[in-house]
């Protein structure tokens, strides 16, 4: 099996779809190789793109409050995301990229073998569990996919535009916490 390094490196060649050649840069994840827990966002935004790494612009900075609430450190959990490479002016990832782009996350998640995968939005929700639902009758259980349980929840960004989703997401992250022994 890869391991995630030489997954990770292999995602910086990819031209399985038209995003690479818009972006500054791939951005396809960083974390422990070992980690028990695994966050999936959407996609790389400007930041990340800047930065080629994930979750560092204004829906990460949330993310890291969420994290530190939860006492759950960056160094001990994976970050990944569905697509690697920013869409141009962040507009949501199309069904075809999305495919083309799922068999890096799918070596991801294979190589690092996560307990748990808590996915940050509507799009990592329907790419993991392969369904069509809402977020809302998606969040607040645990899923099972195949040996992970996964649980839903709303993105960061969403939060940023809805304080009121604020309550039921840290609902979510308590049952993390639970599940993580926090
Ligand atoms: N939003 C995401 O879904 N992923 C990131 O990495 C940053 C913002
Ligand atoms: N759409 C999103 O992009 N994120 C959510 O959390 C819910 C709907």
């Amino acid at each position: 099996m890869l391991k995630i390094e030489e997954i990770n490196q292999k995602t910086l060649q990819c031209e399985r779809c038209s995003l690479r050649n818009g972006v500054k840069q791939v951005v396809p994840g960083e974390g422990n190789p070992k980690a028990h827990l695994m966050l999936i966002g959407e996609g790389p935004g400007q930041e990340e793109d800047e930065k080629g790494r994930p979750f560092v612009g204004t829906a990460g900075k949330l993310l890291d409050k969420i994290l530190e609430a939860s006492q759950l450190k960056r160094e001990e959990i994976y970050i990944a995301n569905v697509i690697k490479c920013r869409p141009p002016r962040n507009r949501t990832p199309q069904t075809n990229e999305i495919e083309s782009c799922k068999p890096w996350l799918d070596l991801q998640i294979a190589a690092i073998s996560p307990d748990l995968i808590v996915c940050l939005g509507l799009t990592a929700a329907r790419t993991i569990l392969g369904v069509n639902d809402s977020l809302q009758n998606l969040r607040g259980r645990w899923h099972q996919f195949g040996e992970i349980k996964v649980l839903c929840t709303y993105h960061p960004a969403a939060l940023l535009r809805d304080p009121k989703l604020k309550v039921p997401t840290w609902a979510d992250f308590k049952m993390v916490m639970q599940e993580c022994g926090k």
